[in-house]
């Protein structure tokens, strides 16, 4: 018996030439395929890398020296020069606190995961910290200067999601069929088909002639937390409301950056972003002078346009035009 039990200590040591997380490092992608090539196709992999992300550091770091804070995040412990790491999650066992990215890393304790098979020939430390909304909300929250002050993990928490314990994990890394998903979709990485899925899934849009009026009307049907959220000062989602094949009314739901009273296109140059997102259940109602037809249309685009130019970059950046999703009356013929 005694052997026995020597022999099951040694082979999973032997199987993975060292058992903590951090002796096996270098070695997850070559055991863990598919949640390796997943996690290489997600944003988390190359966070540090787009070329707004670049631009604006340099900006962060001439207006507020943030770049430091930044990076905090975008290239955080446990990750490489290019973003996070199997490390920054899977060795994490909690944080100084959300919003700057500082995650309390074990490296030289067990790897984190939601269950013990006891397949693993290293060791496991099931549940913690791993699995709840504050490993994401160490990020997806953001206390910093301008209008860089982003709450998702606050909104969560006051959210009937989080009380009907609903985790950000079990919204954006579960695939098909229950399966575990290393490339959480967002509005940056996404294709045209998953931004519109995503987006389409969380609001309900309809037009519908009352009276002398074209009325669109978007619910926000999503109730994790607003739509859209986080970074919204970087991304362009609208509204349009179309009559007789004119654009007529045009309701914003991506957050505007602002310097006193004015716009301005460049995070730093802004003291806030003026949050104009629709929260679970929130209905935005858009009308104007009704014609024969009309039709609204829920539109988005990865940066708004002022931003790329405002950094210099090449236009193509902020990425086309997508309808998310149309509703028109009298319907389509
Ligand atoms: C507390 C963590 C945190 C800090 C600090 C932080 N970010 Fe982010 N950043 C995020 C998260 C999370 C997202 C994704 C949010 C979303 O998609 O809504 C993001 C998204 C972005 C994006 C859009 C994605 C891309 O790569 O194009 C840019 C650009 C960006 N951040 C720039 C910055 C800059 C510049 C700073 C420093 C002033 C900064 N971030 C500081 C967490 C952080
Ligand atoms: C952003 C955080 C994060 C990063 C980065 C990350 N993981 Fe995970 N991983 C998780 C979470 C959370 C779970 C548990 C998900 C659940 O069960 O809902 C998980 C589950 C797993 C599982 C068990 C489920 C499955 O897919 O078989 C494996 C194996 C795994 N991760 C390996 C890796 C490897 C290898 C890397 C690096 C290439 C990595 N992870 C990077 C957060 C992360
Ligand atoms: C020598 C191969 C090997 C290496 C190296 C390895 N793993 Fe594993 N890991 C496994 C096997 C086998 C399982 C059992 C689950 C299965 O059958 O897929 C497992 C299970 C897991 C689980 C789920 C927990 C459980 O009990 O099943 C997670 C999470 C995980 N590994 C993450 C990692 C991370 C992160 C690294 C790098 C720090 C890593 N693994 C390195 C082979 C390996
Ligand atoms: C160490 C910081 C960090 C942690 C922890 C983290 N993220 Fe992120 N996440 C980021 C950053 C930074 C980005 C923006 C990357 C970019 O687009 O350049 C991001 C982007 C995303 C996106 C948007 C992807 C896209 O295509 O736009 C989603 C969704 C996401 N994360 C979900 C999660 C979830 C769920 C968790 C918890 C399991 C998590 N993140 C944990 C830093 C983090
Ligand atoms: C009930 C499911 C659900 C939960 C829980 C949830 N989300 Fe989301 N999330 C969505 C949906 C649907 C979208 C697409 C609509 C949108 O952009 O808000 C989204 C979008 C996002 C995006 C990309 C664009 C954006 O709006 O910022 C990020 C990043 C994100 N969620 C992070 C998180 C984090 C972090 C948590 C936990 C604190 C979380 N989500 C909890 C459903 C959920």
């Amino acid at each position: 018996m005694r052997q026995a039990g020597l022999l099951l200590l040694l082979i999973p040591a032997c199987a993975g030439g060292g058992r903590s997380a951090g002796e096996l490092a270098e070695r997850c992608e070559g055991c863990h395929e598919d949640a390796a090539a997943e996690h290489a196709a997600s944003r988390h992999a190359v966070a540090a890398t787009s070329p707004v992300f670049l631009a604006l550091v340099d900006e962060a770091q001439r207006s507020w020296k943030a770049g430091a804070f930044c990076l905090g995040c975008h290239r955080p412990a446990g990750g490489t020069e290019a973003g996070l790491g199997c490390l920054t999650c899977h060795a994490a066992y909690g944080n100084l606190g959300p919003g700057d990215g500082a995650l309390l890393l074990d490296e030289g304790g067990p790897v984190r995961a939601a269950a013990v098979s006891g397949r693993a020939p290293h060791e496991v430390a099931p549940g913690g910290f791993l699995v709840s909304a504050d490993l994401c909300g160490t990020c997806h929250q953001v206390e910093g200067p301008g209008p860089f002050r982003e709450g998702p993990l606050d909104h969560w928490r006051a959210s009937s999601a989080a009380a009907r314990g609903e985790t950000c994990q079990r919204c954006h890394m579960r695939g098909g069929e229950g399966a575990v998903t290393h490339r959480p979709v967002g509005l940056v990485g996404g294709s045209v088909a998953e931004v519109q899925a995503l987006l389409s899934s969380a609001v309900r849009l309809s037009v519908a002639r009352e009276g002398d009026d074209a009325v669109a009307r978007l619910t926000a049907v999503a109730d994790g937390h607003p739509t859209p959220d986080g970074a919204a000062f970087l991304r362009a989602v609208w509204l349009d409301l179309e009559v007789d094949g004119a654009v007529v009314a045009t309701s914003w739901l991506s957050a505007r950056l602002m310097a006193g009273a004015r716009e301005v296109a460049l995070p730093t140059e802004a003291d806030r972003a003026e949050l104009r997102g629709l929260a679970p259940g929130e209905v935005r109602t858009v009308r104007a002078p009704a014609g024969a037809r009309a039709r609204a249309c829920l539109r988005f685009q990865r940066y708004p346009p002022a931003l790329v130019e405002a950094l210099g970059l090449d236009p193509a950046e902020a990425g086309p035009v997508v309808d998310v999703a149309c509703a028109e009356y009298p319907g389509p013929t």
